[in-house]
């Protein structure tokens, strides 16, 4: 029986499309990831692939969320990731533009949340807007850091290293 903890029928479809994007995101990742390693740039796939398992979990935590309020989950056809790009700058600038695109939408999500006056989903929100701001950062990072030290060469490939050192973050 449905009680007071119920989510709305939009909230759960708000939801249900985040969970889409965030597999959509996952997609993105492990094409990029494939991208770099066929450039022999294994720091640059490792990094990628990593984002790829933490937005699967970023669906996991969604989905979560909604069975724990009983809801079910409507599930969307993936589509295919388009990442027409070719270097390492290329490849972060798509990141950045589309962590910023995440942003928009998490916002977006919560607005909704406000407006529904559903305080657990904002709550729950409250966690995906705090990690925006670090999605974002982590990808202005690496396209600074190419475009400063010109994306060729030893520099490239120190920095391929340096991404190579990335370690999966702590499930939350
Ligand atoms: Fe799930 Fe990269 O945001």
């Amino acid at each position: 029986m449905k009680g007071g903890n119920a989510v709305s029928g939009v909230m759960q479809a708000a939801i249900s499309q985040q969970i889409q994007a965030e597999l959509e995101s996952a997609y993105l990742y492990l094409a990029l990831s494939a991208h770099m390693e066929l450039k022999n740039l294994k720091g640059f796939a490792h990094w990628l692939r990593l984002q790829w398992e933490e937005e699967l979990a970023h669906a996991l935590k969604l989905q979560d969320y909604l069975l724990q309020r009983d809801a079910p989950i409507t599930y969307g056809a993936l589509r295919a990731p388009v990442c027409e790009v070719d270097t390492p700058l290329e490849v972060f600038e798509l990141v950045l533009r589309h962590e910023q695109k995440v942003t928009r939408l998490i916002n977006e999500l919560y607005a909704l949340a406000v407006a529904e006056s559903d305080y657990a989903s904002q709550t729950m929100l409250q966690w995906f807007v705090t990690e925006q701001l670090e999605e974002e950062e982590n990808a202005r990072t690496v396209v600074e850091d190419l475009r400063w030290s010109g994306g060729a060469g030893p520099s490239l490939l120190l920095l391929d290293r340096e991404l190579a050192a990335r370690v999966p973050e702590p499930s939350q």
